[in-house]
């Protein structure tokens, strides 16, 4: 297939943008640059911080037979930063170069980087990628892997 093709979801990990205490900017922003690249984004979502939450929208999106997953947020070390273990407990499989190619990339625009600790795995047909959870953080981890994403897409699908 096509990378042209292929349909994405975007899944915002926030506590008080679930509330509606702030405006997710991080979804949209993700939406935008999925869009340039060519996806169909098919579903954007708000889950506040919590695992079962996390799963079910990230199940309910693979389940929708949706080829690539993108969170944004909760990847960090706050106590309620619990993205990637939800991540991890859903995919039946590991993508760990993914998470290792964009913190490496990160590394060159802030030493933070490396305290993201976003996961990647595949759950079925369907690629998931963890990211920052701010708009910018967000951006640039996933423009370092979008291009080999799209051959892991057609080799998975
Ligand atoms: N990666 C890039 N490319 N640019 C950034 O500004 N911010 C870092 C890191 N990765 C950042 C980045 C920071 S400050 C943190 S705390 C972690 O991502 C985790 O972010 P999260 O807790 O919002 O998921």
């Amino acid at each position: 297939a096509d990378c042209e093709a292929y349909t994405a979801a975007v899944i915002t990990v926030s506590d008080r943008c679930s509330r509606g205490e702030r405006e997710d900017a991080s979804g949209p922003a993700l939406a935008e640059l999925l869009g340039e690249k060519g996806y169909r984004v098919v579903s954007m979502s708000v889950v506040p911080d919590e695992r079962p939450q996390i799963e079910d929208a990230i199940r309910g999106a693979a389940g929708a037979d949706v080829a690539l997953v993108l969170t944004t947020g909760g990847t960090g070390f706050s106590p309620r930063d619990v993205t990637p273990e939800a991540t991890a407990a859903v995919c039946e499989r590991i993508a760990p170069g993914i998470p290792e190619a964009m913190r490496a990339a990160s590394m060159a625009i802030t030493p933070h980087a490396c305290l993201s600790r976003e996961t990647a795995g595949i759950l079925g047909g369907t690629l998931v990628v963890n990211l920052p959870g701010s708009p910018k953080a967000a951006c640039e981890n996933i423009s370092a892997v979008i291009g080999p994403i799209a051959h892991g897409l057609r080799i998975l699908r």
